[in-house]
């Protein structure tokens, strides 16, 4: 049931500090930071072979992807490659025997995603499945599951599976970079220490609720949203823009920060508002320079950013504000003030968010 709230897509967004430490412990031992998932100790011999990892999946679970590459590549340096399982299934992809295909699913039933897994697995790949329901069929036909413990998600929009995805990519990377070792003691152990507190820190972002929600309603007649991002917010950008289209119908376009100036600065003006995420620490002065851009051109300029940031702060017009923590662990702070304000806005206008027009919880056909 939806309980205290209006609809399952708050319910479920607000169950987080749950759903991402059931993930987080799940996968965690209590005393000595280690991470487990069945079969890790098997899997991690098949990734020390591994000449790259290919992610599929679809939506969503496609932008988790995009952030489990940044997080791989840059913890344990193995090559990653993440394709939308659509295009990846129909264009004779090249999969080879020393590949591991890690698909990334809520349902587990997403129809291209478990045609992409088939196909790997017929060339004789090993395949990964993370996903959140348990005896699916990606679950079932896997050579290795990590589960996701996001419990039911009902809302069309997927929201806790997300962060609980990040999370276990985050874990992964973790794992295979201690594995390899690429990634020192100390600095997995700072990880996973900073990674215990997420859930709390999400708790102190929800409650930044109410804040969005007027920030919100600034925003209902616009016609169109540019999302910006750099590095691994990049996909959370990605993901901003998503869940504005499938539950307020309004159009937007996530894009990397740095590609603005590459077309679609061209668009700018007062009546096109761009949201910028730009908690990153590496590319702070970049992102602070691309915002400028879009004053120059009387964009209005919604922006996420640290607790304790001045800077860009100051040159927004709106602040959603998110605990700051290691540049690695962003994406999950920052996906909640984005979710929230897409379903603010959405309810505002009147729709439907938990069954948003023309879509379905999980794709079975194709
Ligand atoms: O069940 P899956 O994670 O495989 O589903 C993939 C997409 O269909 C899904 O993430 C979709 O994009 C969501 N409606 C986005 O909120």
């Amino acid at each position: 049931t939806k309980g205290e709230y209006e609809h399952f897509m708050l319910k479920e967004i607000f169950e987080q500090p749950n759903t991402i430490a059931n993930t987080i412990f799940s996968h965690l031992s209590d005393n000595d930071d280690r991470i487990y998932f069945e079969g890790l100790e098997e899997l991690k011999k098949q990734l020390s072979k591994a000449r790259r990892i290919i992610i599929v999946a679809c939506g969503t679970s496609w932008h988790s992807g995009l952030i489990g590459e940044y997080l791989i590549e840059e913890l344990a340096r193995v090559p990653v490659e993440v394709e939308y399982a659509s295009e990846f299934r129909y264009r004779n992809p090249i999969v080879r025997e020393d590949d591991i295909v890690l698909a990334i699913s809520q349902s587990g039933e997403t129809a291209d995603t478990l045609a992409a897994l088939r196909y790997s697995k017929e060339q004789g790949a090993t395949t990964f499945a993370v996903c959140n329901v348990y005896g699916s069929s990606m679950a079932r036909e896997c050579d290795f599951t990590a589960y996701t413990y996001a419990g039911v998600e009902i809302g069309v929009a997927s929201t806790k599976a997300f962060t609980a995805q990040v999370a276990v990519l985050t874990m992964l990377a973790i794992a295979m970079g201690v594995e390899n070792n690429i990634l020192d003691d100390n600095r997995a152990v700072a990880l996973i220490t900073e990674l215990r507190h997420i859930p709390e820190l999400v708790e102190k972002t929800l409650q930044t609720d109410k804040a969005i929600e007027k920030i919100a309603k600034e925003f209902l007649d616009v016609n169109s949203f540019l999302y910006l991002g750099r590095g691994i917010n990049f996909p959370i950008a990605l993901e901003g823009a998503l869940k504005l289209k499938e539950i307020s119908y309004i159009h937007a376009e996530g894009y990397p920060a740095a590609e603005m100036k590459h077309g679609p600065i061209a668009m700018i003006d007062e009546s096109l508002p761009t949201l910028i995420v730009g908690t990153n620490e590496a590319f702070y002065e970049k992102i602070v320079s691309n915002a400028q851009e879009v004053k120059a051109r009387k964009g209005t300029i919604v922006a996420v950013v640290n607790e304790g940031d001045t800077e860009l702060a100051a040159m927004a017009d709106y602040v959603l504000t998110v605990p700051k923590v290691d540049e690695l662990l962003q994406p999950i702070l920052v996906a909640i003030p984005l979710h929230l304000f897409s379903y603010h806005i959405a309810v505002m206008k009147g729709c439907n968010v938990d069954q948003p027009r023309n879509l379905a919880k999980s794709v079975t056909v194709e």
